[in-house]
């Protein structure tokens, strides 16, 4: 029998401050749908939204696994055939000290892990800023504070290294790089790399290198993995299938352990607790993993061809548009403008769904340096859908 007087049931307060800010612009979009209005999304990274079709060959993986029986619950790191071909790929990345190797239900559950697995109450681990709303939201949900550093736009976004020495405290243990980036799709240099390893070795810190991103690279220069430039220093690298192999919708993930053995060790079967506590991560779409990374490579082609026509046209308007600038995006799916407006980014991204019908993403979702605005696009969509999308940003920026 419903009550006369409903007692709320209140959330976590830790939660206060999780936000995602990608999907949570949806309800502004709904409304505008409701009004009978099409939107043009230039919101979500998911290529599979757009011209972008997954390879068969690893579709018929997965198929094959399910026929074959491979339904039941797989082993908490990971089914061996997948996690050999984790290690060989390691290998071709340049990584010569691999200590572990483990499967996750995407990215998102690796980094989730391995935050988890690290920090105590107290502690913090170094984001940068901007990044990738995600690595924010667990550490609120895990009661942490923030502790950000810059991504520097006048130097190619690259991390702000004395910004790095000014934020490290004695309770820092670890940094996170995201490389290639998101928002920015900026690619961290050797130097740099070498530099952020030499402070985490001096700082006893442990190092998270979300390299997700690392096969689509859209000025020929070949991806610099952090552990392939740091052997010693302890190093989880993140990959998956999401975008490099465009299924982002099966939810497969890894991470790849490396460093110093004895630095890593107790850290490790701290993340192998955790990875038993959630039983396993998807288990026939495990058998994409070997086909995926070791079958044929041609769709990458045909990727980072369209995304290099995309990057180009989006980095043109950028720099023909008045109160517009853009750092050209050198990876992954992203631009990340500057504009010059009166109002805030967020209500000028609301705004600009609400009269214009096109969704970016603010720079305040991903955070940036203060007194300066930015918006994401992700460039996903063709020539023609961004150039209308582009032709009726700069007429919302030409009338404010
Ligand atoms: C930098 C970065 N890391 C992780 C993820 C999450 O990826 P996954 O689909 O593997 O969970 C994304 C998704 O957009 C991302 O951009």
């Amino acid at each position: 029998m419903p009550s006369a007087q409903a007692h709320e049931i209140s959330a976590a307060s830790r939660l206060d401050n999780v936000r995602y800010a990608i999907r949570d612009l949806a309800c502004v979009a709904d409304e505008v749908v409701k009004q009978g209005h099409k939107v043009l999304p230039l919101n979500v990274g998911d290529p599979l939204n757009f011209d972008f079709q997954t390879p068969p060959h690893i579709i018929e993986a997965v198929y094959k696994a399910m026929r074959d029986g491979k339904n039941g619950y797989a082993p908490s790191d990971g089914v061996p055939q997948a996690l050999e071909a984790i290690r060989a790929e390691a290998g071709r990345k340049g990584i010569t000290t691999v200590r572990d190797v483990f499967v996750t239900s995407g990215v998102s559950e690796t980094v989730d892990l391995c935050l988890s697995a690290l920090v105590n109450p107290g502690e913090n681990v170094l984001t940068p800023s901007p990044d990738y709303p995600l690595y924010s939201a667990v550490l609120c949900k895990l009661g942490i504070g923030l502790n950000t550093y810059d991504l520097n736009e006048d130097d190619a976004w690259q991390p702000e290294l004395a910004d790095i020495e000014r934020k490290l405290t004695p309770r820092t243990r670890g940094i996170v790089l995201i490389n290639p980036n998101n928002p920015t799709g900026s690619l961290c240099t050797r130097q740099m790399l070498e530099q952020i390893a030499e402070v985490a070795r001096r700082r006893h810190l442990i190092v998270f290198s979300d390299e997700i991103y690392d096969k689509l690279i859209l000025d020929g220069t070949p991806h610099i993995a952090f552990a392939s430039v740091a052997p010693d220093v302890p190093c989880v690298t993140f990959g998956g299938m999401s975008k490099n192999y465009l299924v982002p919708g099966w939810r497969i993930g890894w991470g790849i352990v490396s460093g110093d053995d004895a630095a890593v060790k107790t850290y490790t079967e701290g993340v192998h607790r955790l990875l038993r506590a959630r039983l396993c991560a998807n288990h026939p779409e495990q058998y994409a993993i070997k086909a995926a990374l070791e079958g044929p490579q041609d769709h990458l082609l045909e990727v980072q061809g369209k995304l290099r026509s995309r990057r180009d046209l989006t980095q043109k308007w950028c720099e023909a548009t008045p109160r517009v600038s853009c750092v050209a995006p050198r990876g992954a799916f992203y631009a990340y403008p500057r504009i010059e407006i009166p109002e805030s980014d967020e209500t000028f991204v609301k705004e600009l769904i609400r009269q214009k019908h096109v969704m970016v993403v603010h720079g305040s979702g991903f955070g940036q340096k203060a007194g300066t605005k930015h918006f994401r696009i992700v460039f996903l969509p063709d020539e023609k859908t961004l150039s209308k999308a582009y032709a009726a940003i700069a007429d919302f920026l030409r009338e404010r």
